[in-house]
């Protein structure tokens, strides 16, 4: 049976390649599905959402519950704010993956802090984009280990 990967990208992230390209590359969100979805092993599908909305990607994670078996998160600045998607995430059973395109610990003091860090198997930060592939191939290997 396949198994569904739920990739979410927090607020501003649809801007991706027209935002400050000088951090967060040129890019855009439609590469980010591709680069993921390339990187899934055999067995496995994508499903790609974004949101601006703490509520809706709350949404999501409570109906990733039963149709996924694991996470791959950017959340954006709700990475540094969001107890809520912490509870969430908390609430999910399978691996979960924080990915940001951009090394975080090399800039503002207040992008050091993670609440989704708590509960990630593994974040992956500064890598660009292929951050989401290395993200979505240890999903796999988790689950099919
Ligand atoms: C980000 C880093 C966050 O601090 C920022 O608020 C973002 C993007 C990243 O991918 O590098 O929106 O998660």
């Amino acid at each position: 049976m396949t198994q569904t990967i739920l990739l979410l990208n927090g607020p501003n992230l649809n801007l991706l390649g027209q935002r400050q390209p000088e951090i967060y590359g040129y890019e855009t969100l439609e590469d980010v599905a591709r680069i993921a979805h390339d990187a899934m092993a055999p067995g496995f599908d994508l499903r790609a959402e974004q949101s601006n909305h703490e509520g809706q990607l709350i949404d999501w994670i409570h109906e990733a519950r039963h149709s996924a078996c694991g996470i791959v998160m950017n959340p954006g600045a709700f990475t540094h704010t969001s107890v809520a998607i912490l509870d969430a995430l908390n609430a999910f059973e399978g691996p979960v993956m924080e990915v940001h395109i951009s090394n975080v610990h090399k800039r503002e003091s207040f992008r050091h802090h993670s609440y989704v860090s708590l509960r990630a198997e593994g974040v992956i930060a500064g890598l660009g984009v292929e951050g989401y592939a290395a993200a979505v191939r240890r999903i796999c290997q988790i689950v099919t280990a």
